[in-house]
Order: structure tokens, then sequence, then C-alpha cells
């Protein structure tokens, strides 16, 4: 390794060479130990971050340090740091004397389960891990490098915002972070684990990201705090209230999964990288699975009740179905009439959506909508083929929805469902009611393989509302039984080939396995256009 000497040493020294050159290598062998002396210093000073009184303090508040999460999130002995000894430039404030090699966040890459990912660590214990444009531009570096290699993004967020000594600069570094989330999605995964506080314009970039977890009880996400929001508003609100992994999994929709403490997340995240593909030129990975592929699955003859109003819980299918009962939910506790997330079917990562008749008899609305679209979107995007099981009575009406923008909102999961190209397998498990047997996968919007159960309506609506609008509101139960006769039934869409088959539910499995094997070589394209123009 050469080390550059600085210039006037450098002089110096090629002037005592001169003289002789015995003591040229005295000196040279001096001045070697010394950097060698100042790169072990520094290094040690970087270990250290803000020292050790503000390591324990993190320990007390149940946290861990940046560098202990880097160690339980890579497998171990991989991580590659990079900028160990970059520093702040800020003059202001006295900040010249207040310099830590590396500043306040640790970068590089590792492995995650032998797969090269990238990783910032935002260091808590440095200037509360605030951003600096030293720090921003070590974020930008790897950004760079990740997409450039075609491997994930993982942001572990622990910051106090922006570095407020450097003003300008620091939201400089935002903006200069926030274009490379944007110009990096739908090429590399990206995801955010928020471990600490991220309030203001910081909380932009994990939700420029495809996923943001959180850590229960010591993370929150807010554009403004508790202060500002009682001298504003009026509003006396805790931090936890605000903008705790509660309100943004349960209420806002923000954050995707919450974990107990900072173990727990690093090693779900590790578990949950095993579904993703490393780039939008990789296909999903595929794991060896014990699972047979043909399984034939009994329980799924009866899941769905004899009576056509009884609820039951989709969740039983989606397990039932994929390989060792293993679901990774996205999104598990906010809008739960729809079901989001991750499986493998022969080994083959999938994107399972479904609508689950436990929660609101399983009806589209505004946020199961945006949820919806936004998971196929992601898969979309990384080749995961998405598998849809649908038992839907159609969108949820009332002024509620429709002040709210269903309209708009539906629409989000209609078009994701139209653009995605990625092998689309869709199960009529009960009901397909209306614009909703449109909108979830229907052949119409290019559904490769479609599927019905004996146990399958697929029509207009319910019978009640039928009879009731054909017949004036003197419909009788006559006549109710000629609607459900007609269409309480899966025939009207099999006739007409929208449905490919109406298979037996035990063996849904092997029907999907061989479809997707079937699929792996889809092709399919969109005309030339600069960008779509979703319904935002
Ligand atoms: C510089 C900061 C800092 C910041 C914290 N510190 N935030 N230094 N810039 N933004 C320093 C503290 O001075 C302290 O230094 C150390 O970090 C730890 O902070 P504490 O306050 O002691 O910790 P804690 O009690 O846990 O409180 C954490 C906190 C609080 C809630 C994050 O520090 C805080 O409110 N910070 C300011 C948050 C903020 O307003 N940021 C700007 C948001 S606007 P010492 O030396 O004592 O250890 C923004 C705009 C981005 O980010 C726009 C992008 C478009």
């Amino acid at each position: 390794m050469s080390i550059m000497m600085p210039g006037r040493l450098g002089a110096l020294l090629t002037s005592s060479c001169k003289i002789s050159s015995r003591n040229c290598s005295s000196l040279g062998a001096l001045q070697t130990l010394k950097v060698r002396q100042k790169i072990e210093e520094k290094r040690a000073a970087a270990l250290l971050g803000g020292g050790q009184g503000r390591i324990d303090a993190q320990h007390k508040k149940g946290k861990l340090t940046a560098r202990e999460r880097i160690s339980v999130l890579l497998d171990p002995g991989t991580f590659v740091e990079y900028d160990m000894f970059m520093e702040h430039t800020c003059t202001d404030f006295g900040m010249e004397k207040e310099k830590i090699p590396g500043d306040s966040v640790v970068t590089g890459h590792g492995l995650v389960n032998g797969r090269r990912t990238y990783v910032f660590s935002q260091d808590f214990t440095v200037f509360g891990g605030s951003l600096s444009m030293a720090h921003a531009k070590k974020i930008c570096k790897i950004m760079d490098q990740a997409v450039l290699v075609g491997a994930p993004l993982i942001g572990l967020n622990d910051s106090g915002g922006a570095r407020i000594q450097e003003g300008v600069e620091s939201l400089a570094g935002y903006a200069d972070i926030f274009q490379r989330n944007v110009s990096a999605s739908g090429v590399i995964p990206q995801i955010s684990l928020v471990m600490g506080p991220c309030a203001g314009g910081a909380v932009y970039s994990p939700a420029l990201t495809d996923w943001t977890f959180m850590v229960k009880d010591t993370s929150y996400l807010f554009i403004t705090g508790p202060d500002v929001v009682k001298t504003v508003t009026g509003e006396e609100v805790t931090q936890e209230e605000l903008g705790g992994a509660k309100t943004h999994t349960t209420v806002s929709g923000v954050a995707h999964r919450s974990f107990e403490n900072d173990i727990d997340a690093l090693l779900q995240l590790r578990t949950f990288m095993g579904f993703l593909p490393q780039s939008n030129r990789d296909p999903a990975p595929v794991r060896s699975s014990d699972d047979p592929w043909d399984r034939y699955v009994p329980g799924l003859n009866t899941v769905v009740p004899l009576e056509s109003t009884t609820a039951y819980d989709m969740m039983d299918v989606i397990l039932g179905v994929v390989d060792e009962r293993d679901f990774y939910e996205m999104m598990p506790l906010y809008a739960k009439n729809i079901i989001t997330g991750f499986a493998r079917m022969a080994g083959r990562t999938v994107g399972v959506v479904a609508n689950n008749p436990k929660h609101a008899a399983g009806c589209l609305d505004i946020n199961a909508s945006v949820k919806g679209a936004r998971f196929i979107r992601f898969c979309d995007a990384f080749n995961i083929p998405i598998l849809t099981f649908e038992d839907v009575p159609g969108f949820l009406p009332g002024t509620a929805q429709e002040y709210g923008g269903i309209i708009r909102h539906g629409a989000k999961l209609l078009y994701a469902y139209a653009e995605a190209t990625v092998p689309k397998i869709t199960v009529i498990t009960r009901k397909a009611y209306g614009g909703a047997y449109d909108v979830m996968s229907s052949k119409h919007l290019r559904g490769d393989t479609n599927y019905a159960w004996p146990t399958a309506e697929v029509a207009v609506m319910g019978s009640k509302g039928a009879v009731s609008i054909i017949f004036r509101g003197k419909g009788s139960e006559k006549n109710e039984q000629e609607y459900i006769d007609k269409f309480g039934n899966p025939f009207p869409a099999a006739v007409r080939g929208y449905v490919d088959d109406i298979i037996e539910p035990a063996t849904t499995r092997k029907r999907i396995c061989e479809d997707l094997e079937l699929l792996s070589t889809k092709q399919a394209e969109h005309p030339w256009k600069k960008h779509s123009n979703m319904p935002l």
C-alpha cells in the first residue's frame, strides 16, 4: 500500500535524502512509523465513535451501536468498510475542534446469507447521528456502487436529522441522497430499518425506499416533533403516539413491519433479504425446498364455509399452499382486509396478494388498494411472480371512501395489476364481485392463469343487492335463488374462458407450481414511453 506524504513533509524528506542515504532510510522509516501510528489512532477513534460514555447511553436505551448493528446484520467477518477516515469539514460553532474519523455514519458492504449487500449505519453517538455533508457523501458513495454492482442497499437509520451547525450543506446532503433513492428505485432493492429518531425532512429517505421497518419503543418518524405540533395545532401528543412503530404500522401505513428490539429487527431483516433478488437484472431467488411441489392439501377443500356470507381466514389458504407454511407478511397490521407478503413455491420467491374475508368481508377500500398496489409494483420491478387469492365483495361504499378518493386510490391497484408483466396467477376462492373482479388480476388485466374453486361466484354483485335493483325493491326469494343459480358459481366465467379451469382446491399448490415453472420464461413488454402516469 502506498502512502501519500503531506506536501511539506515530503519536500523535507527529499532534501534529507540528498544529504545521506543512511539518514534518508532512517527518516523514511520514522515517517512510515508515524503514519502507521496515526492510522491506528484514527482507526481506534473511529471505532470508538462518540466515546464510551455515549456508547453506554446508547446501550442504556436498549439500542446497539452502529457497528454492533452491522455485525449482527452481516455474515461474520464479511464487512468491508469505506471512508473510515472521512471527517466533516464544518468550521462554524467550534466544529473544527470536534472531529471524529468516519463522522456520524458507518458505510460499506458485506454478505447477508452469502449475498453481497451494501449498508450504512448511522452512529447516534457522534453528534446524534446527524447528517453532515461528509455523512451524506459516504452514503451516496455506497449507493452509487450498489447500483453499479447490482446489490441491495440497507440503511440503518438513527439520526437527529440535519447537522444543525452545517446549515444548507446538510440539506444539500439530504437532497443528494433523495436523488439517488429515486434513481435507484426499481433497480436495486432499498430497505430502511429505522432504529432511533428520524425527524424532519430526513423521513423522506426511508419513505422513498422500498420497505421501511421500525423497532418498537426506540424508533420514531415524524415531520415535526410533539413541541411543534403543540405550537401549531394545539394538539398534545407524545413522540410514540405521533410517530412510533405502532402508529406507523397500524394507522399511517408508513412502516411495513416493526420488531421487538434491535437484534430481533436485524435477524428478521436477514430472513427478509432471502426473498429478494439482488437487482432488477436478476430473477427472483430460488431456494431448495423439502416441501413436495405437488403436495395435495385436503384441508383446502373445506376451508370456504358453506354459507356465502360467513367469514374465514384467507391466511389458512396461503399457509396451506406455500412452501413449508413459511409466509413473510408485509404490513400485517394495516388494512387487514388485504394480505400482502412473500413466500416460496417449489423454492421460488412469489409475492402473495389476497383479500381476507375475515376483515371487513375482504372488501377493497382506500388503504387496501394502496397497500396492494405498492406491493405489486415492487414485485413487478424485481421479477417476483404475483400470486393472487381472491374473495372480494367489491369496493367499500360510503361517503368516507368517496370523499377520501376511493376512485383515485382504487385505480392504483387496478393500474399496478394491469401494468405488471411478471407471471400473474389468480385463484378465485369465493366472491369475485363487480369492479373488484376486474381489478384483482383478472384475465382481462393479462392474468396468465386464472383459476376458480367450485365455491367461486363471479358476478356484478351479491344476490340481495342485485335482486333489489333488478326488481326495484320487490324481488322475492325465488328471484334471489334464480340469481344465485345463474351467477353464484364459477360457470359464467368458465364458459367464457375468463377462468382457465375450475380446480379442486386441494390441488391448488400443484397447479401453481406447474404454472410458475411454465411461466418462468414469460416475456411481456409495454409500448415505448418515458414513464407511465400512474394515478397517484
Ligand atoms: C447536531 C445534534 C443534532 C443535530 C442531536 N445532536 N441532533 N447535533 N445536529 N440535528 C447532538 C446533541 O447535541 C447531542 O450532543 C447528541 O447529538 C445527542 O442528542 P441528545 O439531545 O442528547 O439526545 P436525545 O435526548 O436522545 O434526543 C435526540 C433528539 C434530539 C430527539 C434527536 O437530539 C433532537 O431533538 N435533535 C434535534 C432534532 C432536529 O430538530 N433536527 C433537525 C430536523 S430538520 P452531545 O454532544 O450532547 O452528545 C431536518 C431537516 C432535513 O432534519 C431536511 C431534509 C430535506
